[in-house]
C-alpha cells in the first residue's frame, strides 16, 4: 500500500516554545539565540516524490519534539512522498506559534497543510497559537464579498482515515481548522479558543467530506464553533461545548454555483452558552446553484443564554451590497430538532424563515423547550414553511 503527502509549494514552520507566547513580531527572522532548528532535509528527506520521507519527517518530528527551548521544524518546498506517519506526541514543549508577518504565508492561505494523506494520526496534544491578533485588523471578509482571506491554522486536504485527538488550538488567523475534501475525519477532544470578536475565527469547517464525526470539543471563538458547508454528507457532531461563538450551523450554503448537496447530519449531546444562534442553517438570498440540504438531526441540545436558539434563515446576505430580490434556490428538507432545552437571550427562540422561492418540507420539532431569559413567554417566528410538532412546544408553534 502506498500512502502519499504531498506538500506542494508549501513552505511551514512549526514553533515550538515553552515560553512566553506574546507578540514576537520577528520571531523566525533574525533571533537565532536558543532556537534550534530541524529541517526535514537534513534528516534525509529527498522531496523528490518518489522515494520515501517518512523516515526523515519522523525523526525530524522526534528531535524537534524532543528538544529543550525554543524549536523549529522546516519543512522546505517541494514534493514529498511519506507512508504512513503518526506525529505523536508529548513533545517536551509542545507549543506550535505561527509567523505573525503576513507576507510570509505568500499566496497560502493556510499555515499548516495535511494534504492526501491515508491513515494520519496526530496525538499527544500540543497547542497551535495563530498569533491571529496581528492579523484579525487586516480582515477584509466581514466587509468585502472579494476579500482575500487570511491563513487557517490548519487545513487537512483530501485526507483519509485521519485522527486528531486533543489538539489545541488558539488565536487562529482565519478558520482554526478546516476539513476538506476528506473521507473518514475523525477529532476527539479538540479545543479551540479565540476571542468573542475575533473576526472569521470559526472552529471547525468542514466542505466536501463524508464519514466525519466530531467529538467531545471544546470551543470558544468569534465565528460559527463548527460550520458544516456544502457537499458534506454523513456527518455527526457530538459532546461538544460552544460558547462564545455564532453556534453550530450549516451553511451558508449557496454561495457560488455548483455547490454539493448536504445530507446525513447529526448533532448530538451539545452545550451552547452564551453564543449568537444555536443551531442554524442559513442559505444565501439570490444563490445562483440549486442545491439541496437534507436528513439532519440535531437532537439533546442544551442552550443557555443563546440568541437566536433555533434559526433557519434563508435569506443570508451579510453584505450591504448583495441585493436579495431573488429567493434562495437551496431546497430544505427533512429536518428534525428533538430535545432541544434551555434558555434565549432573544424573544424570537424558534426562527423557521425559509425561501418563498423553495419552501422547506418536513422539519418536525419533537419536545422543544425554551424560555426567553428576558422574562416574557419566548415566541415563535415562520415563513414559507409548514413545520410538524410533537411532544412539548414550548414556544409554541407559529400559528
Ligand atoms: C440519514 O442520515 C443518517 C446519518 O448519516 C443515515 O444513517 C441515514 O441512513 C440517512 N437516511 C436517509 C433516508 O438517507
Amino acid at each position: 500500500m502506498k500512502l502519499f503527502l504531498l506538500l506542494l509549494c508549501l513552505f511551514f514552520f512549526f514553533f515550538f516554545s515553552s515560553g512566553v507566547v506574546a507578540g514576537d513580531r520577528k520571531m523566525g527572522s533574525h533571533r537565532s539565540s536558543s532556537r534550534s532548528t530541524f529541517n526535514v532535509k537534513s534528516f534525509g528527506a529527498r522531496a523528490n516524490g518518489r522515494s520515501d520521507d517518512s523516515k526523515a519527517f519522523l525523526n525530524a518530528w522526534a528531535a524537534a519534539c524532543g528538544s529543550d527551548g525554543s524549536t523549529k521544524l522546516i519543512v522546505p518546498k517541494g514534493t514529498y512522498l511519506v507512508g504512513l506517519m503518526k506525529f505523536r506526541g508529548p513533545c517536551k514543549n509542545g507549543y506550535l506559534k505561527a509567523v505573525e508577518d503576513l507576507s510570509r504565508y505568500g499566496s497560502s492561505d493556510n499555515w499548516i497543510e495535511f494534504r492526501e494523506i491515508n491513515r494520519l494520526t496526530i496525538t499527544g496534544g500540543g497547542t497551535l497559537d495563530g498569533q491571529g491578533a496581528a492579523a484579525w485588523p487586516y480582515n477584509k471578509c466581514p466587509k468585502n464579498f472579494h476579500c482575500k482571506v487570511l491563513p487557517t491554522s490548519v487545513k487537512f486536504v483530501r485526507m483519509t482515515h485521519t485522527v486528531v485527538r486533543g489538539l489545541t488550538s488558539l488565536n487562529s488567523k482565519f478558520f482554526h481548522f478546516a476539513v476538506l475534501q476528506c473521507v473518514n475525519f475523525r477529532a476527539i477532544g479538540i479545543r479551540i479558543s479565540a476571542p468573542k470578536d475575533s473576526p472569521n475565527t470559526d472552529g471547525i469547517h468542514i466542505e466536501r467530506s463524508s464519514g466525519v464525526t466530531i467529538s467531545q470539543a471544546t470551543i470558544g471563538t468569534g465565528d460559527d464553533c463548527i460550520s458544516i458547508g456544502q457537499g458534506n454528507s454523513h456527518i455527526t457532531i457530538h459532546g461538544i461545548t460552544c460558547g462564545p461563538g455564532h453556534g453550530i450551523s450549516v451553511g451558508s450554503l449557496g454561495r457560488y454555483p455548483n455547490e454539493g448537496d448536504v445530507k446525513g447530519l447529526v448533532v448530538k449531546d451539545c452545550t451552547l452558552t452564551g453564543t449568537a444562534n444555536g443551531l442554524r442553517i442559513k442559505t444565501w438570498a439570490n444563490s445562483p446553484g440549486a442545491s439541496s440540504a437534507r436528513n439532519m438531526t440535531f437532537e439533546d441540545i442544551v442552550m443557555n443564554n443563546v440568541a437566536n436558539p433555533i434559526i433557519i434563515d434563508q435569506t443570508y446576505c451579510p453584505y450591504a451590497s448583495c441585493s436579495s430580490t431573488t429567493p434562495s434556490r437551496v431546497r430544505l428538507s427533512d429536518i428534525k430538532f428533538k430535545n432541544v432545552r434551555g434558555t434565549s437571550s432573544t424573544p424570537v427562540a424558534v426562527s423557521l424563515d425559509c425561501s418563498p422561492g423553495v419552501p422547506c418540507r418536513n422539519v418536525h420539532l419533537n419536545d422543544v423547550h425554551l424560555d426567553f431569559s428576558g422574562g416574557s413567554p419566548a415566541k415563535s417566528a415562520c415563513d414559507n414553511i409548514h413545520a410538524s410538532y410533537s411532544g412539548t412546544q414550548i414556544p409554541p408553534p407559529c400559528a
